[in-house]
């Protein structure tokens, strides 16, 4: 039976994605590198080193390990001044409640998050007390869509990952669910969350009794 929930953070709690979109958008052009959709997207859930990797592809030019940290400490400044002024209505339509209904149907709930801003947005959108295990994004080595930070979470939680499902907005954390051998929730459209096993517009579509009943119905075959 399902026991747990692992949310993803940004995107799928917090209305962050467009903000770590805009501040590595502002990087791109101070850097003549060219940025569009399908770069935005790939990288989505990817942490901040793999991200700027991907940015660089098509850089005009070479960078140094030292510059990388700049490029990677000036984006997280223009982040930062961004979520500066976030509370809880920046969280979005449904996670809260997504949260509390899970809890209260007597699940348990983790945060599998790449992001090394996460405690401080759960902060100030003042709900870090409602999750019983957050993955701390520092001790992670492997990046989404590796499975590695899904796994912590099921092995902080408890939780055996055939009982945990996850949810992701982005591509790389469907395949990091998927890898992690749970089920996969999407939030977004379907076309870049191409291997979830159910795609929902957003979290106020969130019903933890049909996803509990589903895994019942899929252990009893
Ligand atoms: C993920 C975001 O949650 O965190 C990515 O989807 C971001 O866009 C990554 O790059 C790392 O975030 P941070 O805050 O550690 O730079
Ligand atoms: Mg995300």
């Amino acid at each position: 039976p399902l026991r747990a929930v692992i949310f993803d953070l940004d995107g799928v709690i917090a209305d962050t994605a467009v903000v770590h979109r805009s501040a590595w958008e502002k990087l791109a052009q101070e850097i003549d590198a060219p940025f569009d959709e399908v770069l935005a997207e790939r990288m989505k859930g990817v942490d901040r080193r793999g991200s700027l990797e991907i940015l660089l592809e098509r850089a005009p030019r070479a960078y140094t390990e030292a510059e990388k940290d700049e490029l990677g400490e000036r984006k997280n400044r223009y982040y930062r001044e961004q979520i500066g002024s976030f509370g809880p209505g920046n969280l979005l339509p449904g996670a809260r409640h997504a949260v509390e209904a899970t809890r209260n149907a007597g699940l348990r709930v983790g945060l599998a998050s790449a992001s090394r801003n996460a405690p401080l947005l759960l902060e100030r959108l003042g709900i870090a007390d409602l999750f019983d295990y957050i993955v701390d994004a520092s001790t992670i080595e492997r990046s989404k869509p590796d499975p590695e930070i899904f796994l912590a979470a099921a092995a902080g939680l408890g939780v055996a990952p055939a009982a945990c499902l996850g949810v992701e907005d982005a591509a790389a954390g469907i395949a990091s669910i998927r890898a992690a051998g749970m089920v996969a929730v999407g939030v977004g459209h379907r076309e870049a969350l191409g291997e979830a096993d159910v795609v929902l517009p957003g979290l106020t579509a969130f019903r933890i009794g049909e996803f509990v009943e589903d895994q019942d119905r899929a252990t009893a075959e």
